[in-house]
């Protein structure tokens, strides 16, 4: 089942995309969407999953993603306002309710934060996997980088008992209280360690697992230089 979007609808989706992602956001925009779309796609095809659904979705998943992080709406969630924001421009599109709803679906649940609705479909486990995927590895680790600056974060914080700060700045959802006081290695040891092992599929667990090794060496190491013991 190797059915992939067709053109003219697939240039006419991308131009919609385009007006919602911002093209110099390396963590959110443009070439998030791009990455995680070819990788939604090769799992996809491992999964023998609805390549149509998922491009869709990868395409789409993310465009309130910016308003949730820069516009401070209280509780303003961006897979739930952006699934419904899909519905809309798909339905304009004049697909099918069924492909509407298979692609809201995966949009809605692709968030790792609890209180969030779980992927059902094969669809929606290819597009989180591959979401979560761009948390993790090499990718991941110069993503976290780039949120900590964009947030005015340190890169690097040291803290002495890490399950007491969890309690003091993380919220029971996984959201940061005080994100001045939050950095990039304390995403890492609260929330992206885990990550590998949040995966829907096969093929996403395999890639995870090379992924989290590399980025464990990474945080390893940056303590110890950070330390002066290396
Ligand atoms: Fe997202
Ligand atoms: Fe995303």
């Amino acid at each position: 089942m190797c059915v992939m979007l067709a053109e003219p609808l697939r240039t006419k989706v991308w131009e919609i995309a385009d007006s919602y992602y911002s093209k110099h956001d390396w963590a959110h925009g443009r070439s998030h969407i791009e990455r995680v779309l070819k990788m939604a796609i090769e799992i996809g095809k491992q999964e023998r999953a609805d390549l149509e659904i998922v491009e869709l979705a990868a395409i789409l998943h993310d465009i309130f993603q910016n308003r949730e992080a820069h516009a401070s709406i209280e509780g303003f969630r961006h897979e739930t306002e952006g699934s419904k924001e899909v519905r809309k421009i798909l339905a304009k599109l004049g697909l099918a309710d069924r492909t509407v709803d298979a692609v809201c679906h995966c949009i809605e649940s692709h968030r790792k934060r609890s209180g969030r609705t779980e992927p059902q479909t094969i669809e929606a486990k290819c597009l989180f996997d591959a979401d979560k995927l761009d948390c993790i590895g090499a990718i991941g680790t110069i993503r976290s980088t780039f949120v900590s600056f964009d947030h005015k974060q340190e890169f690097y914080k040291e803290v002495d008992d890490i399950e007491a700060y969890r309690r003091r700045n993380i919220r029971q959802d996984g959201t940061i209280i005080d994100s001045a006081l939050h950095s990039s290695n304390l995403e890492y040891e609260l929330s992206l360690k885990a990550v590998a092992n949040r995966m829907y599929t096969e093929t996403g667990r395999r890639l995870a697992k090379e992924r989290a090794a590399f980025m464990d060496e990474f945080y390893d190491r940056l303590g110890k230089e950070m330390k002066g013991t290396m």
